[in-house]
């Protein structure tokens, strides 16, 4: 947005000979602010300028004091922008803080398995050696042979390890990167799946997670902070649950309806208390002990919907549980 600098303001004063009422409208109309007729007293004439001159000066105050309510206006849109995102990056931080021991858990179950089955492979390099050489007994030669049998699996387990390990990492990487901000089109069961992925510890005791990802139409947009509203919706679930004492479900479904997106996230825990719902997208409210939750994760993400032109639906089911729908248009439909 430029602003160019307000014309200086200008009071007209006619001087004229004419005294037809139609002729001095005529002035007015057309700009003038003020008129005096022929011949006409000096005195009169200095009064009329200095009514002109206290209009000025009046007006060119209000066009300082409009230039400098704009310019406050600018920085308070600035402040708000950079607020809002600090609360994004402190919501990712606080998640990514109760997610950490869980995921440094699911890091740590395949380094167990590789690191087991090179020990085991360390055990029997001796008699692998052995058995080049020529040099085994019946017996030694038979269990060299169940060894090498035993190797494609043990390559292969260690190999699902690493990638497991390297999906863990990647996960974490982008989300504790800082936002690029930056859109693109992406696909929204990707989105889904990476978000479980983060939240697969956090899910894995209670939680039985049911997903029916239909093919839709791609989404434009920061696949990380869409990303980071499922994360939120599936630690909340994931709370939810646990919190009720007994194992439930957590269903994620996707389709797509008059040219939006539609995820929807269902679990069986207790739904929103009325306290909640009474108070949605209120941040810093939340019924979570110091440390578990900021009560932020529902307003940002519903922020983060809105930026997409989308729109985040929370309520309960009538069966019961929390029932949260992301709407995102869709490329390449229009919506209606
Ligand atoms: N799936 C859910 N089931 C029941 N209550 C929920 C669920 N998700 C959120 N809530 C309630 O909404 C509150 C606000 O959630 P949120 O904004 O994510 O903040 P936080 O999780 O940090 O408390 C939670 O404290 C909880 O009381
Ligand atoms: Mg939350």
């Amino acid at each position: 947005l430029s602003v160019s600098p307000p014309p200086e303001p200008v009071y007209t004063i006619i001087v004229t000979s004419r005294t037809e009422k139609r002729d001095i409208a005529y002035a007015l109309e057309n700009g003038a602010d003020d008129y005096i007729t022929k011949p006409f007293d000096i005195a009169e004439l200095r009064a009329r300028i200095n009514v002109g001159i206290r209009l000025l000066t009046f007006k060119r105050q209000s066009i300082d004091s409009n230039a400098r309510l704009l310019e406050y206006t600018k920085q308070m849109e600035k402040l708000a922008e950079d607020r809002a995102e600090q609360l994004v990056r402190a919501d990712r931080l606080s998640t990514i803080g109760r997610l950490s021991a869980g995921i440094a858990h699911e890091i740590n179950n395949p380094c167990s398995f590789i690191a087991v089955n090179i020990q085991t492979i360390e055990e029997h390099w001796e008699l692998i050696v052995d058995a080049f050489a020529g040099v085994l007994s019946d017996e030694k030669k038979a269990e060299a042979g169940r060894f090498a049998s035993m190797m494609p699996d043990i390559i292969d387990e260690m190999k699902s390890g690493v990638t497991r390990i390297k999906r863990i990492v990647n996960g974490l990487k982008t989300y504790a990167h800082p936002l690029s901000g930056k859109s693109s089109p992406f696909r929204l069961d990707a989105c889904i799946e990476s978000a479980l992925q983060l939240c697969a510890n956090k899910l894995k005791y209670h939680v039985r997670v049911k997903t029916e990802l239909t093919a839709t139409p791609k989404i434009f947009g920061d696949l990380y902070q869409i990303e980071q509203v499922f994360v939120n919706l599936f630690t909340n679930a994931a709370d939810a649950i646990e919190e009720s004492g007994k194992d439930g479900t957590l269903t994620v479904t996707t389709k797509e309806e008059g040219g939006f997106v539609i995820a929807a996230v269902r679990d069986s825990g207790p739904g929103f208390p009325k306290t909640v719902l009474e108070n949605l997208f209120v941040p810093f409210k939340t019924t979570k002990p110091v440390g578990n939750g900021t009560g932020l994760g529902l307003s940002i993400s519903r922020n983060i919907v809105k930026d997409h032109k989308g729109d985040l639906i929370i309520e309960n089911h009538p069966d019961g549980g929390a029932y949260c729908k992301v709407m995102l248009p869709g490329m390449g439909r229009e919506v209606q």
